[in-house]
């Protein structure tokens, strides 16, 4: 039986035309961020570059050359208005959008940079906004007050397989990359939801004493297992690349925290809203789980920057109720 592609899989699902062309634009930078990450051994690029970003990281090679292949790509899409990238200071304009274009398009390009060298996953993300205005010069605050009008999200995975998961609104699809076709084909049972109940928790754990006091009794409870009053014996992972946490938490079910800490320069934890946080919560509540901030759905929040961190706690909803819980009653 023939497996459904990428392109009709999204006109199934009633998606715009702009949102269409900028879904499979994406897909086809990624596929070709595949290869790139397939050969940077052989090419030398594993390893720092001399540069940094706006939130003062040092870049890798990957993190621009991933970069420059998105924004290159997606500055041909006539229905992009803008971009923003976590490797790019200001919103980037495109003077190639039509003129009735008011879809901006927001992505990390390489999600886990850490893991490059070690052969890691890593992954890109990406978010889909509908802007409020179709002006020549799109602001900050304009792609900021679009954050709730979420077109689509997604994030690719580059691991064993290369697989994207994406949705336009209502479902979650998990699609892998064919290397004999060089096109991503829906995989069997393509719909994903995340499960309800899950006794697996992913933090990075060398924080534990910045955390908030909310993080520090649910971990807690988790730790204590049979003995506790949670009377289940809990397991720990943590890639350091948000999209393998995330995506092992589609596959299995759990629950991935980054908090707000008590550390100069993470007092709102290290993970960035447009381009991380808000496109992993529309696809986790898509596919049943939930997505916090504190004592917030994420997808409320209301940045003021766009490059602003955000707490992220997500995954499967019966522990991220827990987690909220605790979040109205200790703060
Ligand atoms: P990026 O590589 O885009 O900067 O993002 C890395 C993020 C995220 O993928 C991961 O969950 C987190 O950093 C890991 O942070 P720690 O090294 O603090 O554990
Ligand atoms: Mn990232
Ligand atoms: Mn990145």
């Amino acid at each position: 039986l023939q497996k459904q592609t990428l392109k009709d899989w999204i006109k199934g699902q009633g998606a715009s035309k702009g949102v269409s062309d900028i879904l499979l634009t994406i897909a086809s930078s990624c596929t070709g961020i595949a290869k790139i990450v397939n050969d940077a051994p052989l090419d030398g690029l594993i390893g720092a570059s001399s540069q940094t970003n706006v939130q003062g990281e040092v870049q890798k090679d990957l993190d621009i050359i991933t970069n420059d292949l998105m924004v290159a790509d997606l500055l041909t899409v006539s229905s992009v208005s803008a971009m923003v990238s976590e490797e790019i200071d200001e919103v980037i304009q495109n003077s190639n959008k039509s003129e009735n274009a008011n879809l901006a398009v927001c992505f990390d390009p390489l999600d886990g940079s850490s893991n490059i060298d070690n052969n890691g996953i890593i992954g890109t993300i990406f978010s889909v906004l509908e802007l409020a205005s179709n002006s020549k010069n799109i602001t900050s605050s304009d792609v900021l007050s679009a954050s709730r009008n979420q077109k689509a999200a997604g994030y690719f995975i580059y691991g064993p397989a290369c697989l994207l998961m994406v949705s336009v609104g209502n479902k979650v699809a998990m699609f892998a990359l064919s290397e004999k076709q060089q096109q991503f084909l829906l995989v069997d049972g393509g719909d994903v939801s995340i499960a309800k109940q899950s006794n697996e928790f992913a933090i990075n754990m060398s924080y534990q004493r910045f955390w908030d006091s909310a993080i520090a009794k649910y971990i807690e409870q988790c730790l204590l297992g049979e003995q506790g009053k949670r009377k289940k014996n809990f397991n720990m992972r943590w890639a350091g690349s948000m999209v393998a946490d995330v995506h092992r938490i589609f596959m299995h079910g759990g629950v991935f925290i980054y908090p707000s800490m008590d550390k100069k320069g993470s007092e709102n934890g290290k993970l960035r809203f447009l381009y991380e946080a808000n496109p992993m919560a529309m696809l986790v509540e898509n596919a049943g789980g939930m997505a916090i901030s504190n004592s917030l759905p994420i997808r409320e929040i209301r940045a003021t920057n766009i490059h602003q961190r955000v707490p992220v706690v997500l995954g499967s909803s019966q522990e991220v109720e827990i987690l909220l819980n605790l979040y109205q009653n200790t703060q």
